[in-house]
């Protein structure tokens, strides 16, 4: 996903120093040019070596040491003016002081100051130096000036204390980059709304009814809005999937409560998009106690659920755009077509759990998007490509 893009890691001296090489060798497997520049104290804690095997560049440590038959190149302006994206992590209270108020001393500061492309900053620390009002001040500062901040998060750190201020996993920071530039932001001001996962209908407090969905789909969807720059909204069944970053997740469990959540949302929407697989039946009574088995067979009476892409088809606001989702397993055009007409949506996207690759749990889909005037076959596809390829033909659409 990051095919083409200069990503420049900024490195300064914490101990999380060492996580970083995993981040640089998962953004070059993601396609990046990635560069490196450290500051001296980094290097007690990874050698630029390791990043420099890694990225096959040549790290900086210093803003002197450069080429001397090159005398073109300013290795901190060029480095910092042609990144994409730049990510400083572990910032040290140093680095952070540093660039808050301006001062460029060192390969780091000197490289971030022309950089023309978004910054992503990880402070990493003490949490008592992290809740340290100068430091906290610093931060603010750097956010008003449009840096973005990745939010350390809590857990044991390497000083012996638990707090606030712990470097985010590698793939959280990958995360964040692939947020901050993977994708044109052509969805920008755009309010996309998705759900997605199954629903659990209770029978009694220990059992409920559910369905196969594991959320991949609509969670790739969700997270693609989030890259392409929309302000994205995701209504989430109980899944196992971590929540996109950048993205509201709303959690529910039964039909009744994504129901609710949607119509709640649906109004400031600009695009809605139903994967989810919401229950169509739900028990008539939830049994308040655990029903004991009993001699012979047993039925459990059940009663329609509200069909959710219905009731929106329904109220849809004008320029609004519904996509809802079709999972068939036979006459999936035909069935996909009618759904498109009854519940009232501009767009249905079918899929065949028969064809393998598509559906249910794996990581690939086979979609066919469906408008009233126009129908695209896709082929197999990741559902992160799916996802791309449905947001791109909802865009194209609003345009007309
Ligand atoms: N859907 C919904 N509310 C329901 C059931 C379905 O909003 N109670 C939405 C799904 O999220 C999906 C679309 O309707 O976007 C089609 O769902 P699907 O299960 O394929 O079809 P159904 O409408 O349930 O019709 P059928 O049972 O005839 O297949």
């Amino acid at each position: 996903m990051l095919k083409g893009k200069n990503i420049l890691l900024a490195v300064t001296g914490g101990v999380a120093a060492y996580k970083m090489a995993d981040v640089a060798s998962m953004l070059v497997k993601q396609g990046a040019d990635v560069h490196v520049v450290m500051t001296k104290n980094a290097t007690n804690f990874i050698p630029a070596e390791t990043f420099q095997v890694l990225t096959k560049n040549k790290v900086y440590t210093d803003c002197f040491d450069e080429d001397p038959d090159d005398y073109v190149n300013v290795p901190h302006i060029s480095l910092g003016t042609s990144a994409d994206c730049i990510l400083v992590a572990p910032a040290t209270a140093d680095v952070i002081g540093k660039i808050a108020n301006g001062i460029a001393d060192d390969m780091v500061t000197t490289t971030i100051l022309p950089a023309l492309c978004p910054v992503l900053i990880a402070p990493s620390m003490n949490g008592y130096m992290f809740d340290n009002p100068i430091v906290q001040d610093n931060i603010s500062k750097l956010k008003k000036f449009g840096y973005k901040i990745i939010e350390p998060s809590f857990g044991h750190l390497a000083c012996g204390y638990d707090g606030k201020g712990k470097l985010p996993s590698p793939e959280d920071l990958v995360e964040n980059v692939l947020l901050a530039v993977a994708r044109d932001k052509d969805l920008k001001g755009k309010k996309v709304l998705v759900n997605a996962g199954p629903t659990e209908e209770s029978i009694d407090p220990i059992r409920v009814i559910t369905n196969h969905s594991s959320g991949k789909m609509g969670y790739a969807i969700a997270r693609q809005a989030a890259f392409r720059g929309a302000g994205v909204t995701l209504v989430s069944g109980p899944t196992n999937l971590k929540s996109p970053m950048g993205v509201e997740v709303i959690s529910i469990k039964s039909a009744e409560d994504m129901y609710q959540e949607m119509v709640k949302n649906a109004d400031q929407a600009d695009i809605i998009i139903m994967a989810a697989a919401v229950a169509d039946y739900t028990p008539v009574t939830t049994a308040e106690n655990k029903i004991k088995k009993t001699e012979g067979d047993f039925s459990i009476p059940l009663k329609r659920t509200k069909d959710i892409l219905l009731s929106i088809g329904q109220q849809k606001k004008d320029g609004q755009f519904i996509c809802g989702f079709s999972m068939e397993t036979e006459n999936m055009l035909e069935n996909s077509r009618k759904k498109l007409i009854k519940k009232n949506a501009d767009m249905i996207c079918a899929n065949n759990l028969r064809q393998a690759g598509a559906g249910y749990q794996v990581d690939t889909n086979i979609l066919t998007l469906i408008q009233k005037d126009f129908e695209k076959e896709l082929p197999l596809l990741s559902k992160d490509e799916a996802a791309n390829e449905i947001l791109t033909v909802i865009k194209n659409s609003l345009k007309k």
